[in-house]
């Protein structure tokens, strides 16, 4: 939660509260990944750098967020959670991995380099906190 805080701005309202991951993980088909500073599994969750959350949809896992402490961006950390996320999804036998942001995330570029795909839009999905409409695309990858 604290990554959560700390990763994005409020205008967006794109993070979630600790009960809404609580629900997450608690279905069958939620799961999240942590990576420290190095990128490796955390021995302690208050160790974290940075978070993913997914959650598997017959053969295709989406996800839900990624997001990486500020101080500790730019260094692959974001990369090598997206690498582990498409292990994970193909280990839980998805074939194909999709995801929703808001139209002018900065976070595009990334998922562009780790080979996703834009799939479809919809028009004003997302409101900011000032309640200006933005805009969803969908990406997709294929695993
Ligand atoms: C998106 C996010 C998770 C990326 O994490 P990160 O650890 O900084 O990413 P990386 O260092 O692994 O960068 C991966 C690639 O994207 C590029 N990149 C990362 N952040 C970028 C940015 N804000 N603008 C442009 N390019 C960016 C890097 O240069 C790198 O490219 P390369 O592999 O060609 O060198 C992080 O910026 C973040 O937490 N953002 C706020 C939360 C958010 O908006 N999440 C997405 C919506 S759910």
């Amino acid at each position: 939660m604290a990554v959560m805080e700390s990763a994005f701005d409020p205008y967006w309202r794109e993070a979630w509260t600790r009960r809404q991951v609580e629900d997450s993980l608690s279905l069958s088909s939620g799961f999240m990944l942590l990576a420290d500073q190095n990128g490796e599994v955390p021995s302690e969750a208050a160790d974290a750098a940075g978070f993913v959350l997914a959650r598997k949809v017959l053969d295709e896992v989406e996800l839900l967020l990624i997001g990486v402490s500020p101080d500790m961006r730019g260094r692959g950390i974001g990369r090598l959670l997206l690498d582990r996320f498409f292990e994970a999804s193909r280990e839980a036998g998805a074939a194909r991995v999709f995801l929703e942001m808001r139209a002018n995330n900065d976070a595009e570029r990334v998922y562009l380099a780790a080979g996703f795909e834009p799939i479809g839009r919809r028009r004003d999905y997302y409101r900011t906190l000032d309640g200006t409409p933005i805009d969803a695309v969908t990406f997709a990858k294929s695993l």
